[in-house]
């Protein structure tokens, strides 16, 4: 069977408790939309807990936006991939590019973060992608395939992984690659995974431009980050997702 086309919002450090309701409008506003799809919400850590249980028997799930490698022990400041599940978490974004950038984490870090996800049954969401510095060098399908070689782990499946295509330039600021150029690196990818695996496009989707990424070749969905922050924004992408 064919994985259904996801949406994932990315809420990264957004998102606190006295907005609770706000949060929740969104889950369940994305539950009523995502009935062809699925849609995932990754909340900041304090949120998992109340929002997995609201979204209970939906097909809207929530996800942690990291784990560490090790399931326990002395890791001041961490949370384990176990703790994650205990919250109520189905999947875990691993490799984002501002944890690459601000946490120093290479490629081989994230394999090992891949692998902890997995023993506990999360999907990972790995993150990949050039910075405007390597697109312009005209090196993109060259990181991407090095990003891919060292932090995929060769014995993932299209139960236990997504993969997310996000140019490190795209994300938070407004500017998104061309269509053609989302296809060229999305097939790369394809041409690298195992078959069936889920690629996501990811950095400044919108209302506006969704529909479009969604036509194009390849790819299964998107990784949203400030478009997930509102009802009235994240259910439009998800709309456009199931009319693809
Ligand atoms: P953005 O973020 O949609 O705000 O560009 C995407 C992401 O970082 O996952």
């Amino acid at each position: 069977m064919t994985a259904p086309k996801l949406v994932a919002g990315n809420w990264k450090m957004n998102g606190r408790m006295v907005h609770l309701e706000e949060a929740l409008g969104i889950a369940t506003a994305s539950a009523a939309a995502g009935d062809a799809v699925d849609v995932l919400l990754c909340p900041p850590a304090t949120l998992l807990a109340p929002m997995a249980s609201a979204l209970t028997g939906s097909n809207t799930f929530v996800g942690g936006q990291d784990c560490h490698a090790q399931q326990s022990g002395a890791h001041t400041g961490e949370v384990s991939a176990a703790m994650l599940v205990d919250a109520g978490a189905t999947h875990v974004i691993l490799g984002h590019s501002e944890r690459r950038r601000d946490h120093h984490e290479s490629s081989a870090d994230i394999a090992a973060k891949v692998q902890a996800a997995w023993s506990e049954g999360l999907v990972a969401i790995l993150c990949i992608g050039e910075t405007e510095a390597e697109r312009d060098a005209g090196s993109t399908l060259t990181v991407l395939a090095e990003q891919l070689s060292a932090s995929l782990p060769e014995d993932a499946t299209p139960e236990t992984t997504v993969i997310a295509y996000e140019p490190v330039w795209a994300i938070g600021t407004g500017r998104t690659p061309s269509l053609e150029q989302i296809a060229e690196a999305h097939a790369a990818i394809r041409a690298h995974v195992p078959a069936g695996i889920r690629l996501l496009y990811g950095g400044s989707v919108t209302p506006q431009n969704a529909a479009a990424i969604f036509a194009t070749d390849n790819v299964d969905g998107a990784l949203v980050g400030g478009a997930s922050l509102k009802a009235e924004d994240f259910t439009p992408i998800i709309d456009a997702l199931k009319n693809a």
